[in-house]
């Protein structure tokens, strides 16, 4: 009687005079027979400290309708009376004097009821828990715990047997497995979610009585009579946080089942984990004929075609329907394809529409069936493929889905635009409006253009700092990265007219420079080069990149009429060669810089093959294009520039080029096998060996017992006499023995004649390190002779093109200086002659390479 009270003095006093006396007046006691709650009289039942209350609420589809709902403090329902069944503002929530919980309509229509009329209830109370008792003196005769709806929270127990629902979803637990079951119940009943949590703990039980609960610690729990501790279903991501808070989980609108978290007095509870991961796999997320994505993280619905539309523009989650039905097609019907698309299945509704057959027949087969709508050939290597005669068909569309789907619509199919918009190839609509388009932005660009013309014309023509300020503006472009392009005539003043020349390499002479901004730069004068200037230009974005702390980093080009240039940073302390072998002060080089050099290329050349985003092989790595800065750090040069060189140019051919290149070539080049990336770990091997040994790895003479350095240096390793491979020239006090033999090893392994037992550079840079564990290197000659094993090793990996300075090694007429004859020498004059034949070979592929047709690798 006290509700009543409250009621008449909440009219009489005012909304004020309410809210002091509500939680008052509702304060936990419990509700006595013939007490009720309507949308009108605004009263509650509270929990005695007011963490729960039963109210109406307005329901969340339709303001003008209420739902009577358990809330906790703040506004998060947990319960509602008859699984939200509404009631408009006449109606009521009561318990009637034979003890019978009621939701009434204003019509006093009896919406939902809990059937406990005449068993003795005398009480009703709202707990603590948010649990709602009906009760007789002594016993519980009814608890909304047992009659949940779409969430169970602390403290509530949900067993099997018991459903939460939600839309047209269904939550249960399996009864003798304890599975958590997720079922579609809107027309026929499909099973999209059923997983066991910890088979192993359960695999063998029949679970009695299994139980899920959400603890207070936010773990989601799994408890049976049979078993001895409960089973983690999940961990919420804020497990173990302690605060006022509300825990549950609940089965939403969406299908899937989450858990939550809300603190006390917020409405809006944050989710915590998701039984389904991706949301696109519950059965009709997206309603009949409606294909689920991803829009970056949201899921959204599409049609599968333009041939369908949304059933309610204003729900995407609604579904579509055709424009034309399929028995109303003015002529055919026809299979359109969606590629990376599913109908699912799972199992499928009707196992007999099951069939293994490929993904033509998957197509004709629903074709030619009059009830089938749609067909899913798997592609996952099950060969299965699906026809689709149910009423409802729920589409899944993913990148990573391997499955070609096909939906039956009227002649002719219009597919999609692609998401993320762009002219649709299809439909004439899209087609005019791309004319459009194209001519508005044709106009605007000759617009802009006329005007930036006739600007120049007017203020810039006459005056003397045109120059200058061009040069500023380059300068600025170089500040942020971008290649500068450079005057022929700017690059012939900052060389003074390429006077002071630093090498002649393999693409032309190089020359130093100083830019306006007093940056010293080398000039490359690229020779032989025929090609047009768009694709130079491609060549040169792709080169310039490429960053890396051990690459040379090129600052700009120049592409006047003939003249092909390229701007580079300046190297201070020229190429390595000059420390090795060359006369430079560097012949003492101590080790710990030629080790960090020895790792410092390694790193530039992985970068080149593994991390940026065209992959190059270099083609050329050789001492003579490793450069070294004032600190002496590595950096490798000459990357990407066999692509810019004409290959049937002889004319930048030296003597020198033909020596440099002829001992890092790996054998490949001769046999006419693939070039891949293992061909730079070959030519890296020689090189770290000359590290070492401070000897080029073909030479030959007496010491070396007139055999190769590389095979005499192997031999020595063989017998343990490392010491004779070590530089002479180097300082003896800070050689570190483990570091040299590491690196011969290193070396030893990269110069195996078979590519696939060399490691990759970015394996090089981890054993150089130490960080990876070595075995002993075999011999890097397999007994057979390479040749005999060519025809069994067809292209592995990426193939590539031949580097033109490789070309011209063999195709020159100028023979390497001979030593004195011995079987060694032999050797290379045979390898000489192989490569002569097989030079043609090469220079086809180089060419091929450069028409594009092996897109990637950039050279
Ligand atoms: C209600 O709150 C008081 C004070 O905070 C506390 O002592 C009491 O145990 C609470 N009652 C229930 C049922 O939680
Ligand atoms: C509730 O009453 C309204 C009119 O009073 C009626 O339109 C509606 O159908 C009723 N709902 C139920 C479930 O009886
Ligand atoms: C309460 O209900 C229980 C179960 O129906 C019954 O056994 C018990 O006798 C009832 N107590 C009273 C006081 O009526
Ligand atoms: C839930 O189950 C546990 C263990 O079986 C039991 O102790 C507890 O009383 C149950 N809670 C409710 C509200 O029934
Ligand atoms: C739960 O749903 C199943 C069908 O899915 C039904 O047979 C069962 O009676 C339902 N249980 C409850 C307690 O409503
Ligand atoms: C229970 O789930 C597991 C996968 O987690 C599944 O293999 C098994 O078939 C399911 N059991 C039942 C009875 O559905
Ligand atoms: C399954 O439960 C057993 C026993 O509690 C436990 O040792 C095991 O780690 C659990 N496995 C998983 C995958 O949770
Ligand atoms: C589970 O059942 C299988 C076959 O029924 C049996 O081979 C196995 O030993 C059982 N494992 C346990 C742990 O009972
Ligand atoms: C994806 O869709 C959601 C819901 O429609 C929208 O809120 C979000 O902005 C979309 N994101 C992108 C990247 O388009
Ligand atoms: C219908 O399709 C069949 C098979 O593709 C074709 O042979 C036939 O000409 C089509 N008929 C019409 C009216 O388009």
């Amino acid at each position: 009687m006290r509700r009543k009270a409250a009621g008449d003095v909440a009219l009489v006093g005012g909304c004020c005079l309410l809210l002091l006396l509500l939680p008052l007046l509702s304060h936990g006691a419990d509700m006595p027979l013939g007490s009720s709650l309507s949308p009108a009289n605004q009263a509650l039942w509270s929990s005695p400290n007011n963490t729960f209350s039963l109210s109406f609420t307005a329901s969340p589809t339709s303001p003008s309708l209420f739902v009577a709902a358990i809330t906790y403090a703040g506004g998060v329902p947990v319960w509602t009376a008859g699984n939200g069944a509404t009631v408009d503002s006449g109606g009521a929530l009561r318990l009637s004097s034979s003890g019978d919980l009621q939701l009434v309509n204003g019509s006093g229509a009896v919406v939902w009821s809990s059937n406990t009329g005449g068993q003795g209830v005398t009480t009703a109370a709202l707990q603590e828990s948010g649990n709602l008792l009906l009760r007789n003196s002594s016993a519980t005769l009814w608890q909304s715990f047992e009659h949940p709806t779409d969430t169970v929270v602390m403290g509530q127990n949900f067993t099997s047997g018991m459903n939460l629902t939600s839309a047209s979803y269904q939550f249960s637990l399996d009864r003798n497995t304890g599975n958590l079951t997720l079922k579609w119940t809107g027309g026929g009943t499909v099973t999209y979610f059923n997983k066991g949590y910890n088979t192993t703990f359960t695999a063998n039980k029949t679970l009695s009585s299994p139980t899920l609960a959400m603890q207070t610690n936010g773990i989601v729990s799994l408890t049976d009579g049979s078993l001895t501790s409960p089973v983690v279903v999940a961990y919420s991501s804020n497990y173990g946080e302690s605060g006022d808070m509300l825990r549950f989980v609940r089965l939403d609108t969406d299908g899937n089942f989450r858990a939550y978290s809300a603190a006390r007095g917020s409405n809006a509870p944050t989710e915590q984990w998701s039984a389904v991961a991706d949301q696109c796999q519950v059965f009709g997320y997206c309603g009949n004929m409606g294909v689920c994505g991803y829009n970056g993280t949201s899921p959204v619905c599409r049609c599968p075609s333009e041939n369908f539309q949304l059933s309610n523009p204003a729900d995407p989650r609604g579904g579509c329907r055709r424009k034309i039905e399929l028995q109303n097609c003015p002529g055919n019907s026809t299979m359109l394809q969606l590629d990376n698309t599913q109908f699912l299945t799972y199992p499928p509704e009707i196992t007999t529409e099951q069939f293994f057959v490929g993904i033509t027949a998957c197509r004709l087969n629903c074709l030619s069936g009059s009830s089938c709508v749609a067909s899913t050939a798997l592609s996952d290597g099950s060969g299965l493929c699906f026809l689709k005669v149910s009423n409802f068909v729920s589409g899944y569309q993913s990148a990573a889905l391997p499955s070609t789907s096909f939906v039956k619509v009227c002649f002719p199919g219009i597919p999609n635009p692609p998401l993320g918009g762009g002219g649709s190839p299809s439909g004439r609509a899209s087609g005019v409006r791309g004319w459009v388009v194209a001519v508005v932005v044709l106009g605007a660009v000759s617009g802009l253009v006329l005007c930036e013309w006739a600007l120049w014309w007017v203020f810039c023509r006459h005056s003397p700092k045109y120059g200058a300020a061009s040069a500023q503006y380059a300068l600025l472009e170089y500040a942020s990265g971008a290649p500068v392009q450079f005057s022929y005539r700017e690059l012939q003043r900052s060389t003074k007219g390429f006077k002071e020349k630093l090498g002649a390499g393999g693409f032309g002479a190089v020359y130093r420079g100083v830019l306006a901004n007093r940056t010293v730069v080398a000039v490359k004068q690229l020779e032989g080069i025929e090609q047009g200037e768009k694709q130079f230009r491609m060549e040169v974005a792709t080169i310039s990149s490429t960053h890396h702390l051990n690459l040379v980093r090129l600052i700009g080009f120049c592409s006047e009429g003939r003249h092909r240039l390229l701007v580079y940073e300046f190297m201070k302390n020229g190429s390595l060669d000059a420390f090795l072998f060359g006369d430079a002060p560097g012949g003492r080089m101590p080790w710990p810089t030629r080790f960090a050099v020895a790792v410092g290329t390694a790193r530039g050349i992985t970068y080149l093959h593994e991390e940026c985003r065209d992959c190059i092989v270099h083609c050329d790595i050789k001492p003579e294009n490793i450069l070294l800065d004032e600190h002496h750090n590595a950096k490798v040069s000459d990357f990407g520039l066999a692509k810019l060189v004409n290959p049937k140019d002889h004319r930048h051919r030296t003597l020198t080029s033909v020596r440099g290149t002829r001992g890092y070539l790996a054998p490949e080049w001769l046999a006419n096998l693939p070039i891949t990336a293992k061909s730079d770990v070959y030519s890296y091997g020689m090189v770290l060996l000359e590290l070492v040994s401070g000897h080029r790895n073909f030479d030959v003479s007496e010491e070396t017992g007139r055999k190769k350095y590389s095979v005499w240096a192997y031999e020595e390793y063989e017998k343990g006499n490392i010491a004779a491979i070590v530089d002479k020239k180097l300082p003896g006090e800070d050689i570190d023995m483990v570091q040299v033999e590491r690196a011969l090893q290193v070396s030893f392994w990269c110069i195996q004649e078979q590519p696939a037992q060399r490691p990759s550079m970015g394996k090089v840079v981890q054993m150089l390190e130490g960080i990876m564990d070595l075995e002993r290197p075999p011999p890097p000659k397999s007994s057979d002779s390479f040749l005999s094993l060519t025809s069994a090793t067809t292209a592995t990996g990426v193939s590539g093109s031949g580097s033109t300075s490789m070309v011209s090694t063999f195709t020159s007429s100028a023979a390497p200086p001979a030593p004195t004859p011995s079987p060694n020498v032999d050797e290379v004059q045979q390898e000489m002659a192989v490569g002569r034949s097989a030079s043609a070979r090469i220079r086809d592929r180089a060419s091929r390479s450069l028409l594009g047709q092996e897109p990637y690798m950039t050279m």
